[in-house]
């Protein structure tokens, strides 16, 4: 069922779990991502960065194909269609193509920019049915050219931009996107604490889901975040299991090389990984 993220996020946030965003690709990562979903009856909200759209030739090919494949596949599970880390005229582009969600990553202006751009966005969202994200302190790392510094967010900015009647609020809490290193400090549950007493029922939403560790990831979940990116984690396992096929040389017998063999291993090691962040998220049955 094509559905925004708003209904999805304050159940999860009520239940103290998280849905998690699972960025894709092309046809086999949202295949793989929805008949997951549907198998462990949860909810899902597919990520779409401006980078994976423009790879899929637009966001509106995007839409439709998503749109398309819930019917053609009979998901009964909500599924939100999100924009990942958007710009501003990104937004205006999904919200034409029929997207039902959009990330606004105004993280990085001055905050009065941050608050007048998104408070318009809030506003067009609301007549035209859509969720938003919006975010405050950047997320660190590199993803698909949106680079952040990595900063830890200021409370009180986050609630500036919470009290716009934003659906969600992605604050950089010391998340990195892609691998963390091996010096990472981990998250700054002090600010996400902080975050969360002054912004009350609104989800939160934690970046950068690759290699956190489980039980920050319950702590994040227990101090309000009901979001979850998972984008790396996808491409590794996808990758590694792509690796092995052609390793063993698979892709060598008979009609190993027909694309339907070769992506096989790839589509089910997706399957895997989102099901392993469903079954930790708490996801699992609640559609
Ligand atoms: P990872 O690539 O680290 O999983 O982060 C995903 C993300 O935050 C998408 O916005």
């Amino acid at each position: 069922m094509y559905e925004n993220a708003k209904a999805m996020l304050e159940k999860a946030k009520k239940g103290h779990y998280a849905v998690p965003q699972i960025n894709i690709n092309n046809l086999e990562w949202t295949k793989a991502a929805l008949q997951t979903a549907q198998e462990l009856n949860a909810p899902i909200i597919l990520g779409v960065s401006e980078g994976a759209g423009k790879y899929m030739t637009g966001f509106k090919t995007v839409a439709d194909m998503v749109k398309a494949m819930i019917d053609g596949l009979g998901i009964t599970v909500p599924v939100a269609l999100h924009l990942d880390h958007g710009t501003y005229e990104g937004c205006l582009a999904c919200i034409d193509a029929g997207f039902n969600s959009i990330m606004f990553d105004g993280s990085h202006y001055p905050i009065a920019e941050n608050i007048e751009k998104t408070r318009e966005l809030v506003r067009i969202c609301a007549e035209k049915g859509l969720s938003l994200e919006a975010e405050v302190g950047s997320i660190g790392g590199e993803e698909d050219g949106v680079i952040g510094a990595g900063e830890v967010a200021d409370p009180k900015e986050c609630k500036q931009i919470a009290d716009l009647g934003v659906t969600m609020l992605a604050a950089g809490i010391g998340n990195i996107h892609g691998k963390y290193p091996e010096n990472w400090a981990g998250l700054d549950f002090d600010a996400l604490d902080a975050i969360q007493q002054l912004t009350g029922d609104k989800p939160l939403v934690l970046h950068g889901g690759t290699g956190i560790p489980d039980d920050m990831i319950a702590h994040a979940i227990r101090l309000g975040v009901s979001k979850i990116n998972v984008n790396t984690e996808c491409q590794l396992t996808f990758a590694a299991a792509t690796r092995g096929y052609i390793e063993a040389g698979k892709d060598l017998q008979g009609k190993g090389f027909d694309p339907r063999k070769l992506l096989g291993p790839g589509v089910e090691a997706i399957k895997a990984t989102v099901k392993e962040k469903m079954t930790l998220f708490g996801t699992v049955g609640k559609a």
